[in-house]
């Protein structure tokens, strides 16, 4: 053998030697996963408290039965539990990845200024937080996950028409589920017959100029986003996108540029679960979003992407089961990126 072959003969073995450590270390990782599924799965199948949301009428028809579970990790695999096919509304989780596109195409300092990134303390649909932000506050203190400024941020994506601006919305949507997403038009017609409020709401945005122009074509656009169909997986894998620095495990797409994933995920924290935010953050940790078609997306950063579908919400508006299971599977996962274990004296440290 000529030392050229030996030295190709040791790198090749080099890699291979790395890449079984590699493999090991993965599926060590992954090996409590399904268990944790299957046992939130398990413990939550027979709960039936909350309600379904019914200001939208199509969703008080939705099956409360239907659960879900969901965990992807940075490989792309899928753990699951219960019925992870059928589709609801996204309703407003939506909002997350809307607020991407806006931050990809116009950078984190545009949300900031026109809507503002901090918790309202108040409803998702309050009107009152439009005008304490306005008239007390004086500035935009409000974020694009609550509903006045979820529609400025639609009227915020680019486009000269609303087709336009509508297949970038979409576009967005699947490059995070990897797959065609469609508006499920039962919800779409229901709610666009019942969203006098949020038509005020476009209004007032208008008026107040955080919509710049066209409020009702702002409007329509939230309402469909927000009746996009989605399964328990589709919306896993997009919480694993926001997880993997904005890549999508399972299509290796890049969806929103990795330096844009931190501003999208603190949003969710402080504002991801409504009125209820602070109190879910105090006990996992994780960026989550919820929306009142029973979906909730979460995000353990580097480790994986979460989410339950359960249409019964409670008074907040956040899916009972989904809360719960979320809760326990992240606590056995150890997803709680606050809660470090390694306490090994670091270079900093050292000194004190
Ligand atoms: O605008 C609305 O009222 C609904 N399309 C979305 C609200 C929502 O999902 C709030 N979620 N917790």
């Amino acid at each position: 053998m000529s030392s050229q072959q030996r030295r190709r003969l040791i790198a090749l073995s080099i890699v291979l030697v790395a890449l079984t450590a590699s493999l090991g270390l993965i599926l060590r990782a992954q090996s409590g996963v399904q268990p944790a599924v299957n046992a939130a799965f398990t413990r939550y199948q027979n709960l039936h408290e909350g309600k379904n949301a019914d200001y939208i009428p199509a969703l008080a028809k939705v099956d409360p039965n239907l659960f879900g579970i969901a965990v992807v990790t940075a490989d792309g695999r899928a753990f699951t539990a219960g019925d992870i096919r059928t589709e609801v509304s996204i309703q407003s989780i939506s909002k997350v990845f809307t607020m991407a596109r806006v931050i990809q195409d116009q950078g984190p300092e545009s949300i900031e200024k026109r809507i503002g990134v901090d918790a309202t303390g108040m409803r998702f649909n309050s009107i009152v937080s439009v005008e304490f932000s306005k008239k007390i506050l004086g500035g935009p203190e409000m974020n694009p996950l609550v509903n006045p400024g979820a529609i400025t941020a639609t009227s915020m994506v680019a486009g000269n028409t609303a087709d336009e601006v509508w297949s970038k919305i979409i576009g967005t949507y699947n490059d995070f589920a990897g797959r065609q997403l469609s508006v499920l038009q039962d919800v779409y017609k229901s709610e666009s017959d019942s969203n006098q409020r949020n038509q005020a709401i476009g209004m007032l945005m208008y008026a107040y100029e955080y919509i710049k122009s066209n409020p009702q074509q702002a409007v329509d656009l939230y309402t469909r986003q927000c009746s996009v169909g989605v399964n328990a997986k589709d919306l896993a894998v997009m919480a694993a996108t926001l997880a993997f620095g904005g890549r999508n495990p399972v299509t290796g797409k890049q969806a929103i540029n990795v330096e844009y994933v931190p501003n999208v995920l603190a949003v969710m924290a402080t504002a991801g679960l409504y009125d209820d935010s602070g109190k879910w953050l105090y006990h996992t940790g994780l960026p989550a979003k919820s929306g009142v078609g029973g979906g909730i997306i979460a995000i353990s950063p580097g480790k994986f992407g979460i989410a339950v579908v359960s249409p019964p919400l409670d008074d907040a508006g956040n899916s009972v089961r989904a809360q719960r299971a979320i809760r326990d599977i992240n606590t056995t996962l150890g997803g709680n990126p606050y809660a470090v274990k390694n306490r090994t004296p670091t270079a900093t440290n050292n000194n004190q």
